[in-house]
């Protein structure tokens, strides 16, 4: 492989961008700051409209901030007052619709950028390095196809190639496997992670696709309403969200409504709820009569027939069994006698399935509880 894009260091240091509308300013990307080391897998997850595009166009320079600072390597990208255009950054773009051409062949898609951009390329060098990047991704045997005639897993293949044979220090994904589907996907984002990790590539990757960005990614920041709402490594993200949104964007998760009560002899922390006591982990100070909302990951679920004398395990009716392939997902009303007092899902082995109608116990051990404040 001849291709070494050595990465590049990106801060974006208190982006802001508004837009105007009808005279007033709305502000989509609020204050928005972050590093990414050199040859890092960097994401941005949120939900849609959160201003995920948005910022990743300004670190494009095809859109200009209005606040905040971005370099390259220490070199300045854009402030208030000054803007680096595109072509001049030293970044590549792969963006969700592929924006390939398709009156061209599949070479001429490649090498086409590379003899028209910024740093116009001799003709035979133009020509090694999209060839070059074709190969990285597995396409030189179609180079003279009409771009029209690849599947869409190749066609977003040559996006990447395109956006590879400048050399580029960072590459910007915007959605891009969203029009695969599902199984294609899958490949994709394995072939994407190892060639970025091969080529020690930085990459900003941009997705409202929670699973997406916890399998690829070395970090991951959480938007929300034009801000970043928590930073972490994926499964830190998944296992100590900060709060409610966080926990409820990232995978399938109950919140139980708790009231802290005391802490307990071994240090972790009594609440109140489903009108009975239940024990947690609580780093933080227990504020007795405080709401909280305790989290618990469908998944780490137990069930049992008897009840069991350990902490956390409560009675409770199965009112739903959904089967989804490897796993079964149920539902059941907690009990308090003969009442429901809520509500809670969990997923297990299809084998192992509790029968609808029937009453169980849950056991939600201590050590997968988080608490978050209200
Ligand atoms: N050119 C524009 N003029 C005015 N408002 C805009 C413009 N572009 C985007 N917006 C608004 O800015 C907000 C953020 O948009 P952005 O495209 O960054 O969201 P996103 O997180 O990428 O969403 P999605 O997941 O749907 O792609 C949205 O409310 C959007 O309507
Ligand atoms: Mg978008």
């Amino acid at each position: 492989m001849t291709i070494t894009a050595a990465g590049g260091r990106l801060v974006v240091d208190s982006l802001q961008k508004h837009y105007e509308l009808d005279g007033t300013e709305v502000p989509v990307v609020k204050n928005v700051t972050f590093t990414i080391e050199p040859g890092t897998f960097y994401s941005l997850l949120g939900p849609s409209g959160c201003g995920k595009t948005t910022t990743l166009r300004c670190v494009a320079g095809l859109e200009t901030s209005n606040g905040g600072e971005i370099s390259l390597d220490g070199t300045t990208l854009s402030t208030a007052t000054t803007h680096i255009p595109p072509n001049k950054r030293d970044i590549g773009m792969v963006f969700q619709n592929y924006a390939i051409w398709p009156h061209m062949s599949v070479f001429a898609n490649a090498v086409f950028p590379l003899q028209v951009s910024g740093g116009k390329l001799p003709k035979n060098e133009a020509r090694l390095r999209a060839m070059e990047a074709l190969e990285l991704v597995q396409l030189d045997h179609l180079a003279q196809r009409p771009a029209t005639a690849l599947s869409g897993g190749q066609q977003q293949r040559l996006a990447l190639a395109r956006a590879l044979a400048h050399r580029p220090r960072l590459l910007l994904l915007d959605e891009p496997l969203s029009n695969l589907d599902a199984k294609l996907r899958d490949t994709m984002r394995n072939e994407l992670r190892s060639l970025q990790q091969e080529l020690g590539i930085s990459a900003l990757y941009v997705t409202h696709d929670q699973s997406e960005a916890l399998s690829m990614s070395d970090r991951v920041a959480v938007m929300n309403q034009g801000r970043i709402v928590q930073e972490a490594a994926p499964r830190d993200l998944y296992n100590q969200p900060a709060d409610r949104f966080v926990a409820d964007f990232v995978g399938r998760v109950n919140m139980i409504e708790a009231t802290l009560h005391d802490r307990d002899s071994a240090g972790d922390a009594i609440v109140e709820a489903f009108g009975t006591r239940m024990t947690t982990p609580c780093p933080g100070e227990i504020r007795r009569g405080e709401q909280v909302t305790v989290t618990y990951r469908p998944e780490s679920v137990r069930w049992h027939e008897a009840a069991v004398d350990r902490p956390n395990v409560l009675p409770a009716r199965v009112i739903r069994v959904e089967f989804l392939g490897e796993i079964v997902e149920y539902e059941a009303e907690v009990l308090n006698g003969d009442q429901s007092v809520g509500t809670l899902v969990a997923r297990g082995a299809p084998l192992a399935t509790p029968p609808e109608g029937e009453v169980i116990y849950l056991e939600l051990t201590p050590q997968a509880c988080r608490v978050i404040a209200a």
